[in-house]
């Protein structure tokens, strides 16, 4: 490592990741430890300009131990996930030498050197809109790159997989699938890229931050009730998802949005049916969420076909996918109009998945 007497160098790598909203969704694991799922789910990776971590790494001789900080707060690695993740890369850094700084390391060498870690979040953290799918590969792509690890892929969202479930998935953009896999190690449960998001661009995904409160269940014990109460949860991932996970995929491949629209809104729906017929229920949506649900599910009918699917993660949250964006401009005025900021059914905001859109609302 370098040559030993310097001990003033830090190699440090900055790196940006967006969130992903499943409209099939993962809930349930077959695997704790490893985070192997009990289903295949299907996601779509947002715009980072808009729900977006961003996380630097360092490593340094001077460093004494791991340490990271989230927010600006520090918090523990000592969780297994972090542990799994860190330990996973470092197996695969390799050689890396910089002679004008004068540093070389070896690949053995990432044992022994520790990490710094600094990330935020640029929108609610723990409140169901996956940061930690945007906080977990960003991590796992960071330190990566730091240790030049040259793995592809899909072996890195294996790695951020063990970091959170839905993380495996934000390591590609546009349209990505988590196939659950059947090793029992997890060496084929990774995410794979169903199509770029150049495939399907008049999409525009608008979320409406209902509450940015930290939720009181996390994913994690939550679908482990879950899988430990639901008989619902059981009869969702043997019969019912296989069947959706296929026409989702021929939905996504043939751009039909009314068929994608159905199945995301029924999907989400039964996911949170299962969290009612958790023992004692999880209660992820409020109110203001379920009248979301009804003025999308109005507008719809009325309309005689799907113009915007809904679809709500482990909280209140809505992520609200319209067919085009001048669908996506009325859409913005209606929850502007049903929803003033400030009223009893406030948003607290509404993030826009393109850019452009903000322009045209005004
Ligand atoms: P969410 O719906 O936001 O994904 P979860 O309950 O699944 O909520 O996960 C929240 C947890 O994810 C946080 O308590 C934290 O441990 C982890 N997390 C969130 N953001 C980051 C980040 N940027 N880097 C690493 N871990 C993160
Ligand atoms: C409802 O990936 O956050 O967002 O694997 O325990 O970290 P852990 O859970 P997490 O669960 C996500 C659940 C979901 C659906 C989804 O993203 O597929
Ligand atoms: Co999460």
């Amino acid at each position: 490592m370098a040559d030993g007497s310097d001990k003033s160098w830090i190699l440090m790598v900055t790196a940006q990741s967006p969130t992903n909203i499943a409209v099939i969704k993962y809930w349930g694991k077959r695997d704790e430890t490893l985070i192997l799922p009990i289903n295949d789910s299907i996601s779509v990776t947002l715009d980072p300009d808009h729900l977006c971590t961003t996380t630097t790494v360092a490593v340094s001789p001077k460093f004494e131990k791991d340490q990271m900080w989230l927010n600006g707060k520090e918090i523990s690695l000592a969780g297994g996930r972090f542990q799994s993740c860190l330990r996973e890369i470092r197996s695969r850094g390799t050689d890396y030498e910089d002679q004008e700084k004068g540093i070389s390391i070896k690949k053995q060498d990432w044992e022994k050197l520790n990490v710094h870690i600094a990330s935020f979040n640029n929108f609610p953290t723990a409140a169901g809109l996956a940061s930690s799918a945007a906080g977990f590969a960003c991590l796992v792509y960071s330190v990566a790159k730091l240790m030049n690890v040259k793995e592809d892929q899909g072996q890195l969202s294996a790695i951020a997989r063990q970091g959170s479930g839905s993380a495996c998935r934000s390591l590609y953009g546009g349209f990505v699938k988590w196939a659950m896999g059947n090793d029992p190690n997890g060496s084929d449960s990774i995410a794979i890229q169903l199509a770029t998001e150049a495939h399907w661009d008049e999409l525009v995904i608008i979320i409406a931050v209902v509450s940015s409160r930290q939720k009181e269940t996390s994913s994690t014990s939550g679908m482990r009730e879950s899988v430990e109460t639901s008989p619902l949860l059981l009869h969702r991932a043997k019969e019912v998802v296989p069947k959706r996970i296929v026409q989702m995929e021929e939905a996504i491949k043939n751009r039909d949005f009314p068929s994608f629209a159905k199945l995301a809104c029924v999907d989400s729906n039964q996911f949170h049916a299962c969290c009612l017929d958790t023992s004692p229920p999880i209660f992820y949506m409020n109110d203001t969420s379920h009248k979301i649900i009804s003025c999308v599910e109005k507008w719809n009918r009325t309309e005689g076909t799907p113009q915007v699917a809904y679809t709500f993660d482990a909280g209140p949250n809505a992520v609200l996918i319209a067919k085009n964006r001048q669908v996506a401009t009325l859409l913005l005025q209606k929850l502007l109009f049903y929803f003033p900021p400030a009223s009893e059914t406030d948003l607290s905001s509404y993030l826009i998945g393109d850019k452009s859109i903000l322009k045209e609302a005004g």
